[in-house]
């Protein structure tokens, strides 16, 4: 028998694997995060790991000896202990020979023994040159490891070791982390959505009325972040169209940054052609100024407040729906009752008036959805179904989404 995983109240063991790669470094700001927020970190780095980021450095930040090989300690049996007694391992970076050990069960060191003798999540953050991700063998890899429930992270796109640029840079360690405490949350997900295209919006879009105000909304953006990285750890491929959000990139996830409703509506629709899903959680602003004034407008001296006149955006949402433009397409409405019905009638309403498939309803009566880590909803669908979720976390709540979505989507021949 294994070791037994964390009991109640016990810090969430984690093993930290490094690979021997450039981002090396970058893993002490992930090992920092995941000690400072109460998890207990043992980390293996692997021998080319510390030719970047020495042992010394890796003792310090965890507060545990480190060592790369099986021979260390031996009668703790550390190659097959540490694998058993963990909550979560994450290796990043995950170089391409690492990829390529554990994908064919090759165990030379302590962390690729590690990583077959674990049996909780397994989080992978790949970073390696274009070239390498892109080869074919990388790829084969990173499927296998995938089918098996592995969860492998996109790497991000940007500036790599030298002067190249190209996909291939480990994503930020603070994107890695949320997905760390997603998963050790929630468990690995299923690839369910693996192969498939979707698309987020988030945020709230703003209206220059002139070069220092705008009129916008309380949107933090985070049930859209949180519904893009669950949709991330379920082997989506993700475009996240973020309105004027300050929160960190979810790994894995394309971001394109818009301001104004007419820029939303440009980014996800050009986005979404050929998507198997779409959720418009962004809250576009419904009102423009017709015209935007290129000085700062002024008080006037007779104390009179000056006349604005607004008109109507598009609605992307409707436009989405009556286009067909993905597979399923979700809006979201934050409701409050009124003389005209309760919540739900009118969610229903608007669930029949924008055409859309599902439609995720909070009641905002006391005003507390904005901003803040925890959501409830009820999930409306056009086919009369509907299903509560119960008071959670936004990551909690973006799963339920993407299960409802996943089971809508038209199956893979
Ligand atoms: N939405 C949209 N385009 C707009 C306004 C809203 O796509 N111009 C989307 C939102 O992203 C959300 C859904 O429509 O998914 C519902 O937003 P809501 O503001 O509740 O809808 P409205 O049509 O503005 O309804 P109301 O008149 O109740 O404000």
């Amino acid at each position: 028998m294994g070791e037994e995983r964390t009991r109640p109240g016990e810090r969430p063991r984690v093993v930290l694997g490094v690979a021997g790669g450039i981002a090396a470094y970058k893993a002490c700001e992930l090992l920092r995060r995941l000690t400072e927020s109460g998890h207990d970190v043992t980390v293996v780095p692997t021998a080319a790991a510390l030719e970047f980021v020495g042992a010394p450095t890796w003792a310090a930040l965890s507060g545990k000896p480190v060592s790369t090989d099986v021979w260390t300690g031996v009668h703790e049996v550390p190659h097959v202990r540490l694998g058993q007694g963990a909550d979560l391992v994450v290796v990043a970076p995950a170089t391409a020979d690492l990829l390529a050990k554990a994908a064919h069960g090759l165990a030379d060191d302590l962390l690729t023994n590690t990583l077959l003798t674990a049996r909780c999540p397994v989080v992978l953050a790949p970073a390696m040159h274009t070239e390498m991700w892109e080869h074919p063998a990388t790829v084969a890899n990173v499927a296998t490891l995938r089918s098996r429930g592995v969860v492998v992270v996109e790497p991000a796109e940007g500036r790599l070791t030298g002067v190249d640029t190209g996909k291939g840079r480990l994503p930020e360690p603070v994107e890695i982390f949320h997905l760390c405490s997603d998963v050790l949350a929630h468990g690995a997900p299923s690839p369910d959505l693996a192969g498939r295209r979707v698309v987020v919006s988030a945020g709230g879009t703003r209206e220059r009325l002139d070069p220092v105000r705008f009129l916008g909304n309380r949107s933090s953006g985070r049930q859209g972040y949180a519904l893009a990285q669950a949709a991330a750890a379920r082997g989506a491929e993700v475009t996240l169209v973020a309105a004027n959000v300050t929160l960190p990139d979810p790994a894995g996830v394309k971001v394109v940054r818009v301001e104004t409703t007419g820029e939303l509506r440009d980014a996800v629709l050009s986005a979404t052609t050929g998507a198997d899903a779409v959720v418009m959680a962004a809250a576009p602003a419904d009102f423009r100024p017709v015209a935007e004034s290129d000085v700062k407008i002024k008080k006037a001296e007779d104390g009179s407040a000056p006349t604005i006149e607004l008109e109507q955006n598009p609605d992307i949402l409707r436009e989405l729906a009556a286009t067909r433009a993905a597979d399923v397409v979700v809006g979201f409405a934050a409701e409050t009752g009124d003389a005209h019905g309760s919540v739900l009638d009118l969610a229903r309403a608007k669930l029949a008036r924008k055409g859309c498939d599902l439609l995720v309803v909070n009641d905002v009566s006391g005003g507390a959805v904005f901003g803040a880590e925890e959501n409830e909803a009820v999930i409306l669908a056009a086919d009369g179904a509907s299903v509560e979720v119960p008071h959670g976390t936004k990551a909690a709540l973006a799963h339920v989404i993407w299960d409802q979505v996943a089971s809508r989507m038209t199956p893979r021949s």
